[in-house]
């Protein structure tokens, strides 16, 4: 049978090869629309959590994962020997960022590297990965056609790049069904059979011309998100420079019903795609001498808020007649964003880090996270208290820096005790009247306590 049929009648057996934020979701979207599903990954531990039923991602309830593993509908491997028996094989690894900001397709790279060798007649791989376009092209697809298969003709190669928005498409009216999936493939073929693959999953598949579109795409859409936060957080110093309240000025110009679309200033911006992946274009169009001048800057405004919101912890503490050093600082919210466990370049790390630097006592507080690797500067280091676990950076570096690990501490206490609490992640699970009644002295970050109306403590906003 070929693989368009096997497809219509779900009896394709599906593979995803990375399992993490991205890739479990799609594996399990996958085994609800009826495919046999074959997970791999190269992490022993995650393999094993996965056959256990235990499930490592928010939005992937365990109970669900348990009832596909018992019913023999998904498995999870470490063997890329076991995708000869997969029909369709999609790539969902890592496509973070190496040092200077540079692309690091290392996790690409040894993905597609493992399966080459067992890539078969009929097979359809699946680019997922955020990357710069001409990778599918130009990367992939000469390693997989070295064995002598011609992408189109023997095997077929696209990209579908990933939409899912961690802790939010699984709530409210977006749904991974209802969100429109990008497709691409290196031939019409190619083209006809990935969208055949999603449309198994996915209300509206959205074929565009060639694989770097839509790997283009996929950048515009986290550039443009990246740059109109950078754009929300300079308004949020502009706001700060003529004393005034930036929330009210955002929400006031966003009663505009055309024209205007709110964003909203942070502490930063954190996780694995916003940050990250517009350095992806930006290393593209330097190679072609040309500079992402938006991306540069508004990465320059973003990467300055954990100093801001420092700034503005030091200047409330003072009000107090306390200094930041010596101040006992609790920080809530590790995780980059609103009810998630990531905590992958999450702003709240920096401004850890930086209080660590300041001399403060920090400590944080997350829900989701019982402790974070906080790295910490060379002038941090002179401040930090107990054991690092790592140093990193050559030893003949000047620009040394060391990991500390920080654990989770109890919430009300030592809200009650700190000199100032500082809400970086707006976690649902958190109880703002409860902690305004408690703290003495709160930097909102987020405009997390809009609604609380008679504080004991002073509440500052971004
Ligand atoms: N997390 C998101 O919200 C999101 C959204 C859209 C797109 N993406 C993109 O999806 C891709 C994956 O991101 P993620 O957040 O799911 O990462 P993740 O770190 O959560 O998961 C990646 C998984 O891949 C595994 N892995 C690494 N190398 C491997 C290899 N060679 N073979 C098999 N498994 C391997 C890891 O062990 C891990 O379990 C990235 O390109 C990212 O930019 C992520």
């Amino acid at each position: 049978m070929d693989l368009l049929s096997k497809l219509h009648d779900r009896s394709a057996v599906v593979s995803v090869i990375g399992l993490g934020y991205a890739g479990l979701p799609l594996a399990m979207a996958f085994v609800d629309a009826g495919f046999r599903v074959l997970g791999v990954d190269v992490n022993p531990t995650r393999v094993s959590e996965l056959n256990r039923g235990e499930s490592p991602v928010e939005d992937v309830a365990s109970q669900r994962l348990q009832d596909h593993v018992s019913a023999g509908r998904f498995r999870a491997t470490g063997d890329y020997a076991e995708l000869a028996h997969a029909d369709t094989i999609t790539i969902s690894v890592p496509t973070p960022l190496g040092r200077g900001h540079l692309p690091d397709l290392s996790f690409i790279e040894s993905a597609v590297d493992s399966l080459a060798p067992v890539l078969r007649r009929e097979q359809l791989v699946v680019l997922e990965s955020t990357t710069y376009p001409g990778t599918t092209e130009e990367l992939i697809q000469p390693r997989l056609e070295a064995g002598g298969m011609r992408a189109g003709t023997d095997f077929y190669l696209g990209f579908a790049p990933e939409r899912i928005d961690p802790g939010g498409t699984t709530s409210g009216d977006l749904t991974f069904k209802n969100v429109p999936k990008l497709v691409a493939g290196a031939t019409p073929l190619c083209v006809e059979r990935v969208a055949a693959l999603y449309r198994a999953v996915v209300d509206t598949v959205v074929p565009v011309t060639s694989l770097k579109t839509a790997e283009m795409a996929k950048l515009v859409e986290n550039a443009f998100r990246m740059v109109n936060v950078g754009f929300a957080n300079e308004v949020a110093l502009w706001c700060d420079q003529l004393g005034l309240d930036v929330w009210e000025v955002i929400d006031a110009a966003a009663t505009k019903p055309f024209g205007f679309m709110p964003h909203y200033p942070g502490p930063g911006l954190g996780g694995h795609c916003i940050p990250v992946d517009p350095y992806y274009l930006v290393w593209k169009l330097k190679t072609l001498d040309y500079p992402a001048r938006f991306i540069e800057l508004a990465g320059e405004i973003n990467r300055s808020m954990p100093a801001f919101v420092v700034s503005k912890i030091q200047a409330a503490l003072e009000r107090h007649g306390r200094p930041l050093r010596g101040s006992k600082v609790l920080v809530l919210g590790a995780a980059y964003k609103r009810d998630v466990a990531d905590t992958r370049e999450s702003p709240s790390l920096d401004v850890l880090s930086l209080l660590i630097e300041h001399g403060a006592g920090a400590q944080f507080h997350d829900p989701h996270v019982s402790s974070v690797s906080v790295v910490l500067s060379e002038r941090a280091l002179a401040h930090s208290e107990g054991s690092l676990a790592a140093t990193r950076g050559p030893s003949s570096s000047s620009h040394k820096e060391a990991v500390k690990q920080m654990e989770r501490v109890d919430l009300w206490p030592a809200a009650a005790e700190a000199d100032c609490v500082v809400v970086c992640t707006d976690h649902t699970a958190y109880d703002w009247e409860t902690l305004a009644s408690r703290a003495r002295l709160i930097v909102d970050a987020r405009n997390a306590l809009r609604h609380v109306s008679h504080p004991r403590a002073e509440i500052v906003k971004l």
